[in-house]
């Protein structure tokens, strides 16, 4: 039979349709169960470590909640306090928490890092964010896109993605945009556009699968018929501050705002975001840019991310539900 058991989630280009399909199915299945009050604990008595170099709100609660609604129990690691990242390499790393545990989540830097610890924990090892890829966010999109899909396939689905599409939320998306047949344009300006090599790739898969994969700096080409708007912060963590002044004038004719959504020409239209997001002045770094350019929001206007259109929390709660069937599928009896 067909299962992912001792897998490794580093990353989605590493899965078959068919596999990302089936955690979808399972994330779903997981979602109704607790729902329903009958969720059956398929983690009992695993340990499990959640390795965090950068920060987090959702990708750590979402880990934390799902292994305890699944009997495991966990260990959070934070950017300071272990020897990672100064005194001891990831390999040895690897090979030590590989004797303790039996999963590992590991959000940092370079891709590169997380293969390393894939390779030596003889363990299944989840990706919770690097530079180039956040897989356990696309399944969590893929999910809410499902849910407010009225009726259609994935398959049957067009997104637009706006912003910086060569950060690791554009290329994951174009990734597993690929993967499941979509319609994925990247909007952006082209400086902006997902590596040559990894655009190739995907229209590699795209060929197989019936993808489109559009790059455009078009807003209005790009948008045109869309049933989802896509955006994330112009700066991601890891990026110098000084990068918000090489941006926000160059993104600003991507920012989703209302007269975006009516380009599309889908009253239906849904607005998603990974969060967190800069649509007011309530943050600290979001407020500082937003003052200096003298802008209402940054990426996205508090008017479309507070509207009906927004399914931005939904795709918050989808992240436990996503996370939580990763670790069943890849650990669970
Ligand atoms: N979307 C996401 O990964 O959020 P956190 O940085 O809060 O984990
Ligand atoms: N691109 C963002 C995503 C945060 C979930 C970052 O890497 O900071």
């Amino acid at each position: 039979a067909f299962n992912l058991r001792n897998r490794n989630l580093l990353k989605l280009l590493d899965f078959t349709p068919r596999e990302i399909q089936h955690l979808l199915d399972l994330s779903a299945e997981l979602k109704k169960a607790k729902y329903g009050g009958y969720e059956q604990p398929r983690l009992t008595g695993k340990n499990i470590a959640l390795i965090f170099e950068k920060s987090s709100t959702r990708t750590r609660c979402a880990f934390e909640v799902a292994a305890f609604d699944q009997g495991a129990k966990v260990t959070y690691l934070g950017p300071s306090g272990s020897q990672i990242g100064h005194k001891e390499s990831m390999k040895d790393t690897a090979r030590v928490l590989g004797r303790m545990y039996d999963g590992i989540e590991y959000r940092g830097f370079g891709q590169d890092t997380v293969e390393v610890l894939g390779s030596y924990a003889g363990v299944p090892v989840w990706n919770g964010l690097t530079g180039e890829f956040h897989p356990t966010q696309i399944l969590a999109d893929f999910l809410t896109m499902q849910e407010h899909g009225q009726g259609k396939q994935l398959h049957e689905m067009t997104l637009a993605y706006l912003g910086d599409a060569r950060n690791n939320m554009g290329n994951s998306l174009m990734v597993g945009a690929a993967k499941m047949g979509m319609d994925i344009r990247l909007v952006a300006p082209q400086a902006y556009w997902p590596e040559a090599e990894l655009v190739a790739q995907c229209q590699a898969i795209a060929d197989e699968t019936g993808a489109n994969i559009t790059l455009t700096d078009n807003v209005e080409e790009g948008v045109h018929g869309c049933d989802f708007l896509y955006t994330d912060v112009w700066v991601s963590m890891g990026e110098s501050k000084q990068a918000w002044d090489e941006r926000v004038e160059i993104m600003m004719p991507y920012q989703v705002n209302m007269e975006m959504l009516k380009m599309t020409c889908n009253p239906n239209v849904k607005f998603m975001h990974c969060l967190p997001a800069f649509h007011n002045d309530e943050t600290t770094v979001g407020a500082d840019i937003a003052e200096k350019y003298n802008m209402k929001g940054l990426e996205v206007t508090e008017d479309v991310f507070e509207s009906g259109h927004s399914i931005v929390f939904d795709e918050a709660e989808n992240r436990m539900h996503t996370i939580k069937a990763v670790m069943v599928a890849t650990l669970g009896q």
